[in-house]
C-alpha cells in the first residue's frame, strides 16, 4: 500500500510520470495535482487496468486534499526551460511554486516522502529543507533532488562510444548537483571498468553536465525533457517506493548531508567541505537515507577538480534557496 501524489501531474514532465507510476504495482492511490487540466489527464490515465486509484485535484483549492494521507510525493511543478536559458533562470517562478507545494505537504503529509524534480533542484531542494524545518518537521533522510536524469544519460551516453555495453545496466555514480558544471559523474568508478581515454572522458563528462541543452534545443522553444525525464523519475520512485517496502535500493540524489553526516566524511574530504547539500549515491531503506554509499575507490585527479568546480557553484545556489525562504518569512 503506497499512496502517491504528484504535484504538476499535467506538464510535460508530470503526464508521462503519472501514467509510469499507474504502472508501478507497488502504488495504490495515485493524486494527480495541478493548476490546469488535470481532470482529464486523470479520466485518462484511470483507464489503464492496473489496480491503483487514480484521483484529480484541479487548483490551488483542492492542494490540501491533493497532499493529505499520503506517503510520497513527488514535485514536477513550475515553468521548464527555453533555449538560452540556465536552470538559475527559473529560479523565481519555481522558487516560489516549489514553497507553496512543499507547506502543504508540511501541513498535511508531514512524514512523507518528497522528490523534487522542479528546477533550478540545487536550490529548490534548500527551500524545502528550509520550509520543513520552519514547520517543525523536518527529516532530511525523507527529502531527495531527483538528479537520476544526469545518471541515466551518463550511462546511455557511455553506451554511444561503447556499444557492447548495456546501458539498462551500468551503473555510474553522479555526484555534486544537478546544472551544468555542478554535475560530476564519477566515470572512473562505473559499475563496468570503462578504460576511456582522456578525451573521451573529458568528451563525456561535458555531454553529461550539458545533455539537457541538447534536448531544449532540439525541443526549440517547446521546453526541456520531459520523457527522459518521466522514466528518470520513475525509475527513482520506484527505488524509493521498493526501498519503502523493505528493499535495500542504490540511487545517486542531491540531499541534505545531515541525513547521513558519518557516510558523507568521504565526500567532504574529497572536497565538498561543509557544504549542507550535495548529490551522493544513497542507499534507501524504509525510513529514506539509510546510508550515504563510500565511494567505490580512488577518484582520478579530474574528478577532484570537478568536484572543486562544483562546489562553488553549488554554495551559491544553495544560499539562494536557503535565503528565499528565510527572507520571505
Ligand atoms: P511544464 O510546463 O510542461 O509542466 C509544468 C506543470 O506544472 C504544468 O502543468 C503547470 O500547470 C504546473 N504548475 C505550475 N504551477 C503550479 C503550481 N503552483 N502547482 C501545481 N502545478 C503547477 O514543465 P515540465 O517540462 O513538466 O518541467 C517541470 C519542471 O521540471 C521544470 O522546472 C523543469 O525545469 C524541471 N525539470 C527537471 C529535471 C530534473 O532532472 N530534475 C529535468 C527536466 C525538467
Amino acid at each position: 500500500m503506497v499512496s502517491v501524489a504528484i504535484l504538476g501531474a499535467a506538464g510535460g514532465i508530470g503526464q508521462p510520470l503519472s501514467l509510469l507510476m499507474k504502472l508501478n504495482a507497488h502504488v495504490t492511490k495515485l493524486n494527480l495535482y495541478d493548476i490546469v487540466n488535470v481532470t482529464g489527464v486523470a479520466a485518462d490515465i484511470s483507464h489503464v487496468a492496473t489496480n491503483s486509484e487514480v484521483k484529480s485535484f484541479l487548483g490551488a483549492d483542492k492542494l490540501a486534499q491533493a497532499v493529505t494521507d499520503v506517503d510520497l510525493v513527488i514535485i514536477p511543478a513550475g515553468v521548464p526551460r527555453k533555449p538560452g536559458m540556465t536552470r538559475d533562470d527559473l529560479f523565481k517562478i519555481n522558487a516560489g511554486i516549489v514553497k507553496g507545494l512543499v507547506e502543504a505537504v508540511a501541513d498535511n503529509s508531514p512524514r512523507a516522502f518528497i522528490c523534487i524534480i522542479s528546477n533550478p533542484v540545487n536550490s529548490t531542494v534548500p527551500i524545502a529543507a528550509e520550509v520543513l524545518k520552519g514547520r517543525g518537521i523536518y527529516d532530511p533522510k525523507r527529502l531527495f533532488g531527483v538528479t537520476t536524469l544526469d545518471v541515466v544519460r551518463a550511462s546511455r551516453f557511455v553506451r554511444d562510444i561503447r556499444p557492447k555495453i548495456d546501458a539498462a545496466t551500468l551503473r555510474i555514480p553522479v555526484i555534486g548537483g544537478h546544472s551544468g558544471n555542478t554535475i560530476v559523474p564519477l566515470l572512473s568508478m562505473a559499475s563496468t571498468p570503462l578504460d576511456l581515454s582522456e578525451t573521451e572522458i573529458a568528451e563525456l563528462t561535458n555531454r553529461i553536465q550539458f545533455g539537457g541543452d541538447e534536448v531544449v534545443k532540439a525541443k526549440d522553444g517547446a521546453g526541456s525533457a520531459t520523457l527522459s525525464m518521466a522514466y528518470a523519475g520513475a525509475r527513482f520512485a520506484d527505488s524509493l517506493i521498493r526501498a519503502i517496502k523493505g528493499e535495500k535500493t542504490v540511487e545517486p540524489t542531491f540531499i541534505h548531508l545531515a541525513a547521513d553526516e558519518a557516510g558523507a566524511e568521504a565526500y567532504r574530504k574529497l572536497g565538498v567541505g561543509s557544504l549542507e547539500f550535495f548529490a551522493v549515491p544513497v542507499e534507501l531503506g524504509s525510513q529514506g537515507v539509510a546510508r550515504i554509499m563510500p565511494l567505490n575507490g580512488n577518484v582520478t585527479d579530474g574528478e577532484r577538480e570537478a568536484v572543486a568546480v562544483a562546489v562553488n557553484a553549488l554554495d551559491a545556489n544553495i544560499s539562494t534557496g536557503l535565503n528565499f525562504v528565510r527572507h520571505s518569512a
